[in-house]
């Protein structure tokens, strides 16, 4: 198949790079020149375990190619769109400008059999309105729905390899059905679930997953909070209600919550997309979610105040992790960077480092102290707040961290590190430096 990406962020080249794995021709078109030479040198501009080697051995077998000019996509027949859909400044809505201008963009360029396919997150009754955008413009091209569902750090897996796939098709769209089963041919022949719906079905199906998982992760946290008051163990709850195959263990590790470009704006979105419905009643629950997910970042700042002994004004932290989760340097929303930023805010002396994203971190947020190793940050420190859970820093060595930190106190906001194994080591174990879990 021959495809174009139109959109060469994070979904965009993820998308672009495994669909020139799996023997697809594939042009991505961008409008940022920069991205455009990173991803053409086969560098991403962004943190992606897999991706790099993905992106250069398809540019390599000459399969992959990226351009500003947006008429390469003439040679393709399936035209993906994955531009971002951010939330509008001042209100929860979604901005569809870019979506909107890249359907347009597409329409002097599309002829008769073209497929044009949704891949951003939209608000239900987009994908309506941009297939009569398309079959108005009188091409004979049509327009399909097909949702994405990857995870940041496992993108290229999630994509090769999809839970499910999901068609939006107008009434009848037998040739839009056959085209995405080509592209999509070796997901299909793995067996992989296949959901043909009408659009606002798709639409809905996307936020709807991710309106699923984020209280699913606000309920642990709840739960964290009354273990707390109780002296229960949340962790040892999670595990007990996670073998009911009802419930099930993922999506249940309480901590300081979600963050990151999807799960948060996507609830909120869909809740004024809901508003605008007449039915926000309906979702009136994720606004629970969303505030016990802040809570969260609350209790991580008191909890750092409460070991430095009250006041964190010119004591020494040493925050380990920025990203909002592991094997990513998106700090997009990240609930880490909004406890180092408020640490600082009240006068601490906050040291930061992450194994990825400083550089992303760095842009955003300049005036953090930034540094390159964990034995730099907690050099020194008061106290440690752990507040991503990265692999190097579930391995950490319990004495040595414990051993630099002036407190002996390290409050892990990811429930990580096992207490028992950090309170038996001897670094900080000592009952007037407790380790503390979030
Ligand atoms: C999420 C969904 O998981 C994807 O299925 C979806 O495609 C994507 O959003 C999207 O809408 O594009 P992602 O944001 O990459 O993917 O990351 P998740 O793994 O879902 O984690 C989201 C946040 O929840 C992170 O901050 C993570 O630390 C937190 N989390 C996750 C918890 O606090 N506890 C958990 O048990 C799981």
């Amino acid at each position: 198949m021959k495809i174009s990406v139109i959109g060469c962020g994070y979904l965009g080249a993820v998308h672009a790079a495994c669909m020139a794995d799996l023997g697809h021709e594939v042009v991505g078109v961008d409008v940022d020149a920069a991205k455009v030479a990173l991803l053409s040198a086969g560098t991403p501009p962004f943190f992606e375990p897999g991706l790099p080697e993905l992106l250069r051995s398809a540019i390599a077998s000459g399969r992959l190619s990226f351009t500003t000019d947006i008429s390469a996509v003439r040679e393709a027949t399936v035209h993906f769109i994955a531009v971002g859909t951010p939330q509008l400044a001042q209100t929860a809505a979604l901005d569809l400008r870019y979506v909107d201008a890249a359907v347009e963009g597409l329409l002097p360029h599309l002829r008769d059999g073209d497929l044009v396919v949704g891949k951003s997150t939209v608000p239900v009754g987009t994908a309506a309105r941009l297939a009569e955008l398309v079959r108005s413009a009188g091409s004979g091209a049509t327009l399909a729905w097909n949702p994405e569902f990857l995870r940041e750090g496992f993108a290229v897996k999630d994509t090769l390899a999809p839970d499910r796939l999901v068609y939006g098709l107008a009434p009848g769209d037998s040739v839009g059905e056959r085209l995405l089963d080509s592209v999509y041919a070796s997901a299909l022949a793995l067996g992989t679930p296949k959901v043909v719906a009408d659009f606002a079905t798709a639409e809905l199906v996307k936020v709807a997953a991710n309106a699923f998982l984020a209280p699913k992760i606000s309920f642990i946290n709840a739960m964290a909070e009354v273990a707390e008051a109780t002296g229960a163990d949340v962790t040892q709850l999670a595990d007990a209600i996670g073998y009911d195959a009802r419930i099930g263990r993922k999506f249940l590790n309480a901590g300081l919550g979600f963050g990151g470009g999807c799960l948060p704006k996507d609830i909120r979105g869909f809740m004024a997309r809901a508003e605008e419905l007449g039915v926000d009643q309906a979702l009136s629950f994720l606004r629970e979610v969303d505030s016990i997910n802040l809570r969260r970042r609350g209790r991580m700042v008191d909890l750092v105040t409460e070991v430095v002994g009250g006041d964190v004004a010119g004591k020494r932290i040493a925050v380990l992790g920025l990203a909002f989760k592991p094997d990513s340097d998106d700090v997009r929303d990240s609930p880490a960077i909004d406890v180092a930023v408020r640490l600082a805010a009240l006068g601490a002396d906050v040291v930061a480092t992450d194994p990825e994203a400083l550089e992303t971190s760095r842009r955003r947020f300049p005036d953090l102290n930034y540094v390159a190793s964990v034995d730099d940050a907690v050099r020194g420190a008061d106290a440690v707040a752990l507040l991503t859970e990265w692999k190097t820093y579930r391995a950490l060595d319990p004495t040595l961290v414990g051993s630099a930190v002036a407190t002996r106190a390290i409050v892990d906001g990811r429930n990580c590190l096992d207490p028992v194994q950090w309170r038996a080591a001897g670094g900080c174990t000592e009952p007037s430096a407790p380790l503390n879990v979030l």
